[in-house]
C-alpha cells in the first residue's frame, strides 16, 4: 500500500483494518482472465471478508458469491450480487435457511449429505418449488495444508463420497422437487501445491462423465476455493497454472466452471494496524504490547499462522531485536508474532500486520468486551470508512433491555 498509513491510523484510530480495493480488482481480473475462452463464474467466498463494501466491489466487477449461512446469502444480496450467482454451501443448514434460500431463488443449494437432500426436497415440496442443487463430493485427497483447513479427506466432516454422491444424483434426478445441475468439491484452504487440486478435479470430472452417460446433465462444475497466497516466502499457485489444470482435467465436458476463492481475492489486500502500548522485558524476554489482540485477528493464535509484522515510519536503520508482539487479552495464546525482529518502540508507535484481509475481521469476536475494529477501504488513492468502530453500547444493546 503506497499511502500514508500513519495518517490513516491517526484519522480512524487503531486497531484498524485497511483494504486496498485496487488490489482486489486486480486479483479478480487476473483470475477471470485466466478463465478466458471458457464458460466460468467466480463465486467469491464471502467468509474470507464479508464487509458489504468488499462484496459490492467484487459484485460490480461481475463476481458471484459462495455463502455458508443465510446471513452470508443476505449480505451477498444486499451488496448487489445477482441471485443467479449465489451458491449456498455448508455442512449443516437449518430449515429456515433452506426455505429462504429457495424463496430467494439463488443459483444453487450445495448438499453435503443424503439427509440434507431429503430435507431440501421436503421443503421444496412444501413451497411448490424445484430446488436447483449441487452435491459436494469428498474426493479423499490430502491437500497438504494445515489440518484445521483441510477438508477433502474422508475423515473430515465435509461432503459425501463418490458412490454416495452417485446414488444421490440418481435419486435427485427422479425427484419432482430437485434439479441436480451442479457438482462441487473443496479440498482445503491455503493450497500452494497444484497436484491435489488436479487430482481431485480429475476424480470429480470422471464422475460427471459417468453421470452424463446416464442422462444426468451436470451444468455447473465447482472446484471450490483454496488457492494459496504468500504470507512469508511461499511459492504458490498462479492463476494460469490453476485454470490450465482445471481445463486439462475437465476436457470435453460441456460445463460452466465455477470457483470459490476467498483468501486469493482479499488476504494480501488487507493489513491490520495496531499501536504500541508499552514494551516490557520479562526474564530477558522482550514483549511489545499492542492495542490489537487475538479477538481482532485470531489466525496466529488459532493456527500458529505467520503474519509479517513491521514498524511503520520508524528509523529503518535502527537495530532490531526479537520481540513477541502480544495483545491485552488475558490468554497466553494472545500473540500476533513470536520473536519478531523489531526496532526499539515507544508508546503510540504504529505496527502493521500484513496479509490480514482474509479471515481477519470475519473471525473477530468481542472477547474481553473488546470492541471490533473499524474497517477502511482505499481506492484510487482515496480512503473511505466501510465499517465504524464498535462502541460499548453496540456490544450491550441486545442485553440492556433485559437488565433488572
Ligand atoms: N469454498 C468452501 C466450500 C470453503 O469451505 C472455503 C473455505 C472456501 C471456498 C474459500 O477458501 P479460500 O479460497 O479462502 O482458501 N479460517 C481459515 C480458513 C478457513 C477456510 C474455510 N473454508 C484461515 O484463516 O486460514
Amino acid at each position: 500500500m503506497n499511502i500514508d498509513t500513519k495518517a490513516l491510523a491517526e484519522k480512524y484510530g487503531t486497531p484498524l483494518y485497511i483494504y486496498d480495493f485496487d488490489y482486489i480488482e486486480n486479483r479478480y481480473t487476473t483470475l477471470k482472465d485466466a478463465f478466458a475462452g471458457k464458460k466460468s463464474m467466480i463465486n467469491y467466498a464471502v467468509k474470507a471478508n464479508s464487509n458489504l463494501s468488499v462484496i459490492a466491489h467484487l459484485a460490480k466487477l461481475g463476481a458471484g458469491a459462495d455463502c455458508v449461512s443465510i446471513g452470508e446469502v443476505k449480505r451477498a444480496l444486499d451488496a448487489g450480487v445477482s441471485k443467479y450467482k449465489i451458491i449456498f454451501s455448508g455442512v449443516g443448514k437449518r430449515d429456515d435457511e433452506i426455505r429462504l434460500a429457495l424463496e430467494y431463488d439463488i443459483l444453487l443449494i450445495n448438499l453435503e449429505s443424503e439427509a440434507e437432500m431429503k430435507r431440501v426436497e421436503m421443503i421444496a415440496k412444501e413451497l411448490g418449488k424445484e430446488a436447483r442443487i449441487s452435491i459436494r463430493v469428498n474426493p479423499n485427497i490430502d491437500p497438504q495444508t494445515h489440518p484445521y483447513i483441510s477438508t477433502g479427506l474422508h475423515e473430515s466432516k465435509f461432503g459425501v463420497e463418490i458412490d454416495m454422491a452417485k446414488r444421490m444424483y440418481i435419486y435427485a434426478n427422479k425427484s419432482e422437487f430437485l434439479n441436480p445441475v451442479g457438482i462441487h468439491f473443496h479440498i482445503g484452504s491455503q493450497l500452494i501445491n497444484l497436484d491435489p487440486i488436479k487430482e481431485a478435479c480429475g476424480i470429480v470430472a470422471d464422475l460427471v462423465r459417468s453421470l452424463k452417460a446416464i442422462k444426468i446433465d451436470i451444468k455447473f462444475f465447482d472446484v471450490g476455493g483454496g488457492i494459496g497466497v504468500v504470507y512469508d516466502d511461499e511459492v504458490t499457485i498462479s492463476a494460469e497454472a490453476y485454470t490450465q489444470a482445471i481445463f486439462e482435467t475437465t476436457k470435453g465436458l460441456d460445463v460452466t466452471l465455477l470457483c470459490e476463492p476467498g483468501r486469493y481475492m482479499v488476504a494480501n489486500a488487507g493489513a491490520f494496524f495496531t499501536k504500541v502500548l508499552y514494551e516490557k522485558v520479562n526474564d530477558g524476554k522482550r514483549f511489545v504490547i499492542v492495542d490489537g489482540a487475538m479477538n481482532d485477528l485470531i489466525r496466529p493464535s488459532l493456527y500458529n499462522a505467520y503474519h509479517k509484522i513491521e514498524a511503520v515510519g520508524v528509523d529503518a536503520d535502527a537495530e532490531k531485536t526479537p520481540a513477541d508482539v502480544v495483545g491485552p487479552v488475558c490468554e497466553s495464546g494472545d500473540f500476533f508474532g513470536k520473536d519478531v525482529p523489531l526496532p526499539p518502540l515507544a508508546h503510540n508507535d504504529l505496527l502493521v500486520i500484513h496479509s490480514a484481509g482474509a479471515y481477519g475481521f470475519t473471525m473477530a469476536s468481542n472477547y474481553n468486551t473488546r470492541a471490533k475494529s473499524a474497517e477502511v477501504a482505499l481506492q484510487g488513492g482515496v480512503d473511505r470508512l466501510i465499517r465504524k468502530r464498535e462502541t460499548y453500547e453496540d456490544q450491550v444493546r441486545l442485553e440492556v433491555e433485559y437488565l433488572n
